[in-house]
Protein backbone atom coordinates (compact mmCIF):
# COMPACT_ATOMS: atom_id res chain seq x y z
CA UNK A 1 0.00 0.00 0.00
CA UNK A 2 1.38 3.58 -1.08
CA UNK A 3 0.16 6.95 0.52
CA UNK A 4 -1.54 9.26 -1.27
CA UNK A 5 0.35 12.35 -1.65
CA UNK A 6 -2.83 13.98 -1.38
CA UNK A 7 -3.90 12.31 1.69
CA UNK A 8 -0.92 13.18 3.35
CA UNK A 9 -1.40 16.50 2.61
CA UNK A 10 -4.31 16.87 3.88
CA UNK A 11 -3.37 15.02 7.31
CA UNK A 12 -0.06 17.30 7.87
CA UNK A 13 -3.04 20.67 7.60
CA UNK A 14 -5.47 18.92 9.87
CA UNK A 15 -2.58 19.06 12.49
CA UNK A 16 -1.02 22.55 11.45
CA UNK A 17 -4.97 23.13 12.26
CA UNK A 18 -4.94 21.73 15.29
CA UNK A 19 -6.93 18.77 14.44
CA UNK A 20 -7.02 15.16 15.26
CA UNK A 21 -5.41 12.58 12.53
CA UNK A 22 -5.60 8.85 12.92
CA UNK A 23 -2.39 7.83 11.44
CA UNK A 24 -1.49 3.83 10.93
CA UNK A 25 2.48 2.78 12.70
CA UNK A 26 3.89 -0.40 11.92
CA UNK A 27 2.19 -1.16 16.34
CA UNK A 28 -1.14 0.16 16.08
CA UNK A 29 -3.46 3.08 15.18
CA UNK A 30 -2.40 6.47 16.94
CA UNK A 31 -4.60 9.08 17.40
CA UNK A 32 -2.49 12.05 16.78
CA UNK A 33 -1.95 15.99 17.87
CA UNK A 34 0.88 18.38 16.72
CA UNK A 35 2.55 17.44 20.29
CA UNK A 36 3.69 21.58 20.62
CA UNK A 37 -0.06 22.69 20.16
CA UNK A 38 -1.58 22.16 23.71
CA UNK A 39 -5.07 22.80 23.30
CA UNK A 40 -4.92 20.43 20.72
CA UNK A 41 -3.17 17.74 22.90
CA UNK A 42 -6.33 18.33 25.22
CA UNK A 43 -8.32 17.09 22.71
CA UNK A 44 -7.12 13.84 22.27
CA UNK A 45 -7.85 13.89 25.98
CA UNK A 46 -11.35 14.32 25.72
CA UNK A 47 -11.93 12.02 22.76
CA UNK A 48 -10.47 9.01 23.96
CA UNK A 49 -11.99 9.71 27.71
CA UNK A 50 -8.26 9.37 29.13
CA UNK A 51 -7.37 11.13 32.20
CA UNK A 52 -5.30 13.77 32.10
CA UNK A 53 -2.51 12.53 33.97
CA UNK A 54 -1.88 9.98 31.44
CA UNK A 55 1.12 10.58 29.44
CA UNK A 56 1.39 10.27 25.78
CA UNK A 57 4.15 9.44 23.29
CA UNK A 58 5.24 12.00 21.16
CA UNK A 59 6.00 10.61 17.14
CA UNK A 60 9.15 12.08 15.48
CA UNK A 61 10.27 11.49 11.82
CA UNK A 62 14.11 10.34 12.96
CA UNK A 63 16.60 9.78 15.92
CA UNK A 64 18.69 12.39 14.27
CA UNK A 65 15.94 14.62 15.96
CA UNK A 66 15.63 13.02 19.41
CA UNK A 67 17.64 15.94 20.88
CA UNK A 68 15.15 18.28 19.86
CA UNK A 69 12.40 17.12 22.09
CA UNK A 70 14.40 15.49 25.23
CA UNK A 71 16.75 17.42 28.21
CA UNK A 72 19.58 15.29 27.48
CA UNK A 73 20.11 12.03 25.54
CA UNK A 74 22.13 9.49 27.83
CA UNK A 75 24.76 7.16 25.57
CA UNK A 76 21.92 4.30 26.41
CA UNK A 77 19.26 6.24 24.70
CA UNK A 78 21.45 6.91 21.63
CA UNK A 79 22.64 3.26 21.26
CA UNK A 80 18.75 1.91 21.30
CA UNK A 81 17.49 4.98 19.25
CA UNK A 82 20.10 3.38 16.60
CA UNK A 83 19.69 0.13 16.58
CA UNK A 84 16.09 -0.33 16.91
CA UNK A 85 14.33 3.19 15.34
CA UNK A 86 12.20 3.18 13.42
CA UNK A 87 10.06 0.24 14.91
CA UNK A 88 8.21 -0.64 18.35
CA UNK A 89 10.62 0.94 21.00
CA UNK A 90 9.55 4.05 23.21
CA UNK A 91 12.25 5.80 24.84
CA UNK A 92 11.34 7.25 28.59
CA UNK A 93 13.76 10.48 28.41
CA UNK A 94 13.65 13.62 30.35
CA UNK A 95 11.37 16.14 28.82
CA UNK A 96 12.60 18.57 26.70
CA UNK A 97 11.13 22.70 26.86
CA UNK A 98 9.19 21.89 23.21
CA UNK A 99 7.25 19.48 24.83
CA UNK A 100 3.88 20.58 26.75
CA UNK A 101 3.50 19.38 29.73
CA UNK A 102 -0.33 18.40 28.73
CA UNK A 103 1.40 15.89 26.73
CA UNK A 104 3.55 14.68 29.72
CA UNK A 105 0.48 14.78 31.85
CA UNK A 106 2.30 17.01 34.31
CA UNK A 107 5.77 15.02 34.55
CA UNK A 108 9.53 15.74 33.93
CA UNK A 109 9.79 12.73 31.88
CA UNK A 110 8.99 12.32 28.04
CA UNK A 111 8.25 9.09 26.00
CA UNK A 112 9.24 9.45 22.41
CA UNK A 113 9.38 6.91 19.70
CA UNK A 114 10.11 6.65 15.40
CA UNK A 115 7.34 5.02 13.99
CA UNK A 116 8.26 2.43 10.84
CA UNK A 117 5.80 2.46 9.13
CA UNK A 118 6.08 4.25 5.40
CA UNK A 119 2.85 6.61 5.85
CA UNK A 120 3.34 7.77 9.59
CA UNK A 121 6.99 8.36 8.56
CA UNK A 122 5.81 10.51 5.27
CA UNK A 123 3.23 12.16 7.36
CA UNK A 124 5.62 13.56 10.05
CA UNK A 125 7.82 14.92 7.48
CA UNK A 126 5.15 16.87 5.86
CA UNK A 127 4.08 18.07 8.86
CA UNK A 128 7.89 18.70 10.24
CA UNK A 129 7.00 18.51 13.63
CA UNK A 130 6.69 15.81 16.59
CA UNK A 131 2.79 14.29 17.04
CA UNK A 132 1.67 13.02 19.86
CA UNK A 133 -0.53 10.16 20.14
CA UNK A 134 -1.70 7.35 22.42
CA UNK A 135 -3.34 4.62 20.64
CA UNK A 136 -6.75 5.42 18.57
CA UNK A 137 -9.48 3.76 21.11
CA UNK A 138 -11.56 4.70 23.46
CA UNK A 139 -9.78 5.00 27.45
CA UNK A 140 -9.19 1.53 28.78
CA UNK A 141 -10.55 -0.40 25.58
CA UNK A 142 -8.68 -2.34 22.83
CA UNK A 143 -6.28 -0.67 20.96
CA UNK A 144 -6.88 -0.23 16.71
CA UNK A 145 -5.15 -2.58 14.01
CA UNK A 146 -6.89 -1.05 11.31
CA UNK A 147 -8.40 2.22 9.88
CA UNK A 148 -12.23 0.53 10.56
CA UNK A 149 -11.44 -0.29 14.03
CA UNK A 150 -10.50 3.75 14.41
CA UNK A 151 -13.34 4.48 12.11
CA UNK A 152 -15.90 1.95 14.57
CA UNK A 153 -14.57 3.34 18.02
CA UNK A 154 -13.99 7.12 17.46
CA UNK A 155 -16.37 7.85 14.34
CA UNK A 156 -16.83 11.60 13.56
CA UNK A 157 -14.45 12.65 16.52
CA UNK A 158 -11.14 12.59 14.28
CA UNK A 159 -10.90 14.85 11.68
CA UNK A 160 -8.97 12.62 9.45
CA UNK A 161 -8.38 8.88 9.41
CA UNK A 162 -5.19 8.12 7.09
CA UNK A 163 -5.69 4.44 6.27
CA UNK A 164 -2.05 2.47 5.81
CA UNK A 165 -3.85 -1.54 6.14
CA UNK A 166 -3.05 -3.70 8.92
CA UNK A 167 -0.64 -2.67 11.18
CA UNK A 168 2.18 -5.53 11.03
CA UNK A 169 3.30 -6.02 14.41
CA UNK A 170 0.14 -5.56 16.43
CA UNK A 171 0.42 -4.78 19.91
CA UNK A 172 2.19 -1.65 20.94
CA UNK A 173 5.78 -0.36 21.50
CA UNK A 174 7.96 -1.57 24.40
CA UNK A 175 8.25 1.20 26.53
CA UNK A 176 11.72 1.33 28.19
CA UNK A 177 12.80 4.10 30.68
CA UNK A 178 16.64 5.26 30.43
CA UNK A 179 16.46 8.70 32.82
CA UNK A 180 18.13 6.10 35.88
CA UNK A 181 21.24 4.31 35.71
CA UNK A 182 19.45 1.34 34.60
CA UNK A 183 17.21 0.99 32.00
CA UNK A 184 14.43 -0.51 33.26
CA UNK A 185 10.72 -1.93 30.58
CA UNK A 186 7.90 -0.09 31.84
CA UNK A 187 5.56 -1.80 29.29
CA UNK A 188 6.80 -5.13 27.46
CA UNK A 189 5.85 -4.82 23.60
CA UNK A 190 6.83 -4.98 20.00
CA UNK A 191 11.01 -5.04 20.46
CA UNK A 192 11.08 -8.07 22.42
CA UNK A 193 13.57 -8.10 25.53
CA UNK A 194 16.13 -10.19 24.32
CA UNK A 195 16.62 -8.11 21.52
CA UNK A 196 17.07 -5.40 24.06
CA UNK A 197 19.40 -7.44 26.80
CA UNK A 198 21.68 -8.86 23.73
CA UNK A 199 22.05 -5.07 22.45
CA UNK A 200 22.40 -3.51 26.23
CA UNK A 201 25.00 -6.65 26.91
CA UNK A 202 22.98 -7.04 30.36
CA UNK A 203 19.84 -7.95 31.73
CA UNK A 204 16.63 -5.79 32.00
CA UNK A 205 14.11 -5.43 35.02
CA UNK A 206 10.68 -5.17 33.39
CA UNK A 207 8.68 -3.25 35.83
CA UNK A 208 5.76 -3.64 33.54
CA UNK A 209 3.47 -3.56 36.80
CA UNK A 210 4.42 -0.51 38.30
CA UNK A 211 1.33 1.94 38.80
CA UNK A 212 3.85 5.24 39.53
CA UNK A 213 6.00 4.97 36.31
CA UNK A 214 2.97 4.23 33.58
CA UNK A 215 0.12 5.53 34.62
CA UNK A 216 -1.59 4.21 31.59
CA UNK A 217 -1.47 0.72 32.83
CA UNK A 218 -3.43 -0.30 35.37
CA UNK A 219 -5.95 -3.25 35.29
CA UNK A 220 -8.73 -3.85 32.59
CA UNK A 221 -6.50 -1.90 30.24
CA UNK A 222 -7.01 -3.56 26.53
CA UNK A 223 -10.14 -4.77 27.16
CA UNK A 224 -13.33 -6.10 24.85
CA UNK A 225 -16.64 -5.95 26.24
CA UNK A 226 -17.01 -9.44 26.57
CA UNK A 227 -15.40 -10.91 30.01
CA UNK A 228 -11.51 -12.47 29.47
CA UNK A 229 -10.55 -15.75 32.00
CA UNK A 230 -7.64 -17.31 31.33
CA UNK A 231 -6.67 -20.94 32.50
CA UNK A 232 -4.30 -23.21 31.85
CA UNK A 233 -3.90 -24.68 27.94
CA UNK A 234 -5.48 -27.82 28.59
CA UNK A 235 -8.30 -26.36 30.29
CA UNK A 236 -9.85 -23.96 28.16
CA UNK A 237 -11.86 -27.04 26.23
CA UNK A 238 -13.89 -27.68 29.27
CA UNK A 239 -13.90 -24.39 30.84
CA UNK A 240 -15.58 -23.20 27.49
CA UNK A 241 -18.24 -25.37 27.36
CA UNK A 242 -19.04 -25.60 31.09
CA UNK A 243 -19.40 -21.95 30.19
CA UNK A 244 -21.47 -22.43 27.47
CA UNK A 245 -24.12 -25.01 29.28
CA UNK A 246 -24.25 -22.44 31.63
CA UNK A 247 -25.61 -20.17 29.45
CA UNK A 248 -22.69 -17.72 28.68
CA UNK A 249 -22.33 -17.06 24.74
CA UNK A 250 -18.00 -17.83 24.56
CA UNK A 251 -15.51 -17.11 22.65
CA UNK A 252 -12.57 -19.05 22.31
CA UNK A 253 -9.10 -18.77 22.27
CA UNK A 254 -7.68 -22.22 20.78
CA UNK A 255 -4.23 -22.93 22.09
CA UNK A 256 -2.53 -24.18 18.85
CA UNK A 257 -1.49 -27.53 20.56
CA UNK A 258 -5.38 -28.03 20.47
CA UNK A 259 -6.13 -26.82 17.37
CA UNK A 260 -8.03 -30.06 16.39
CA UNK A 261 -10.08 -30.42 19.50
CA UNK A 262 -14.06 -29.83 18.49
CA UNK A 263 -15.31 -27.06 20.69
CA UNK A 264 -18.80 -26.31 22.09
CA UNK A 265 -18.68 -22.81 22.08
CA UNK A 266 -20.72 -19.68 20.20
CA UNK A 267 -17.14 -18.95 18.69
CA UNK A 268 -13.78 -20.18 18.37
CA UNK A 269 -10.36 -18.28 17.48
CA UNK A 270 -7.63 -20.14 16.52
CA UNK A 271 -4.54 -18.96 18.12
CA UNK A 272 -1.73 -18.70 15.53
CA UNK A 273 1.36 -20.54 16.41
CA UNK A 274 4.05 -18.02 15.55
CA UNK A 275 3.97 -15.69 18.14
CA UNK A 276 4.30 -12.68 15.32
CA UNK A 277 1.26 -13.83 13.90
CA UNK A 278 -0.63 -13.89 16.92
CA UNK A 279 0.59 -10.17 18.14
CA UNK A 280 -0.40 -9.11 14.93
CA UNK A 281 -4.07 -10.96 15.41
CA UNK A 282 -5.03 -10.34 19.16
CA UNK A 283 -7.06 -7.03 19.34
CA UNK A 284 -8.49 -7.78 15.96
CA UNK A 285 -9.29 -11.30 17.53
CA UNK A 286 -11.02 -9.73 20.93
CA UNK A 287 -12.63 -6.85 18.68
CA UNK A 288 -14.05 -10.05 16.01
CA UNK A 289 -15.63 -12.17 19.46
CA UNK A 290 -17.33 -8.83 21.12
CA UNK A 291 -18.82 -8.12 17.32
CA UNK A 292 -19.76 -11.92 17.58
CA UNK A 293 -21.96 -11.23 20.42
CA UNK A 294 -19.56 -12.98 23.09
CA UNK A 295 -19.91 -12.05 26.78
CA UNK A 296 -17.03 -14.23 27.93
CA UNK A 297 -13.83 -14.94 26.36
CA UNK A 298 -11.83 -18.47 27.75
CA UNK A 299 -8.23 -18.20 26.55
CA UNK A 300 -4.60 -19.10 28.34
CA UNK A 301 -1.21 -17.10 27.99
CA UNK A 302 1.08 -18.14 25.31
CA UNK A 303 5.24 -18.79 26.84
CA UNK A 304 6.48 -15.28 28.16
CA UNK A 305 9.83 -15.52 25.76
CA UNK A 306 9.86 -12.92 22.69
CA UNK A 307 6.13 -11.41 21.96
CA UNK A 308 4.63 -13.70 24.26
CA UNK A 309 5.78 -11.69 27.05
CA UNK A 310 3.35 -8.54 25.71
CA UNK A 311 1.04 -10.63 24.57
CA UNK A 312 0.63 -12.28 28.31
CA UNK A 313 0.93 -8.56 29.38
CA UNK A 314 -2.12 -7.70 27.59
CA UNK A 315 -4.04 -10.60 28.12
CA UNK A 316 -3.70 -10.36 31.40
CA UNK A 317 -5.05 -6.57 31.52
CA UNK A 318 -7.57 -7.43 29.45
CA UNK A 319 -8.88 -10.30 31.79
CA UNK A 320 -8.54 -7.48 35.27
CA UNK A 321 -8.32 -8.38 38.64
CA UNK A 322 -10.04 -11.38 37.82
CA UNK A 323 -6.69 -12.71 35.52
CA UNK A 324 -6.44 -15.09 38.37
CA UNK A 325 -9.44 -16.53 38.65
O1 LIG B 1 2.93 1.49 19.88
C1 LIG B 1 2.62 2.45 20.58
O2 LIG B 1 3.30 2.81 21.55
C2 LIG B 1 1.35 3.20 20.22
C3 LIG B 1 1.54 3.86 18.85
C4 LIG B 1 0.37 4.73 18.45
O3 LIG B 1 2.75 4.57 18.85
N1 LIG B 1 1.02 4.18 21.20
C5 LIG B 1 0.55 3.86 22.44
O4 LIG B 1 0.21 4.96 23.19
O5 LIG B 1 0.43 2.73 22.84
P1 LIG B 1 -0.65 4.87 24.52
O6 LIG B 1 -0.94 6.27 24.90
O7 LIG B 1 -1.82 3.99 24.31
O8 LIG B 1 0.36 4.27 25.55
C6 LIG B 1 1.45 5.06 25.95
C7 LIG B 1 2.03 4.53 27.20
C8 LIG B 1 1.13 4.70 28.40
O9 LIG B 1 1.13 3.49 29.14
C9 LIG B 1 1.81 5.81 29.17
O10 LIG B 1 1.58 5.73 30.55
C10 LIG B 1 3.27 5.59 28.82
O11 LIG B 1 3.23 5.26 27.47
N2 LIG B 1 4.06 6.82 28.98
C11 LIG B 1 4.00 7.94 28.24
N3 LIG B 1 4.82 8.89 28.71
C12 LIG B 1 5.44 8.36 29.78
C13 LIG B 1 6.42 8.84 30.70
N4 LIG B 1 6.89 10.07 30.61
N5 LIG B 1 6.81 8.00 31.69
C14 LIG B 1 6.32 6.76 31.77
N6 LIG B 1 5.40 6.24 30.93
C15 LIG B 1 4.95 7.03 29.95
MG1 LIG C 1 -3.31 2.66 24.49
Amino acid sequence: MTARTSDIEKAAGVLRAGGLVAFPTETVYGLGANAEDPAAVTRIFQVKGRPPSHPLIVHIGGAEHLGDWVEDVPATARLLAERFWPGPLTLVLRRGRRVPLEATGGLETVAVRVPDHPFALALLSAFGGGITAPSANRFGSVSPTTANHVRAELGDAVDFVLDGGPCEVGVESTIVDVTGEIPSVLRPGGVTREDLEAVLGCPLAVHATSRVRVPGQHPSHYAPRARVVLVEPEKVVAEAELAQELGHQVGVFLPPSFADAPVKAHAVVAVPGSMAAYARGLYGFLRELDQRGCDLIVASLPVEEGLGLAIANRLRRAAGPRASE
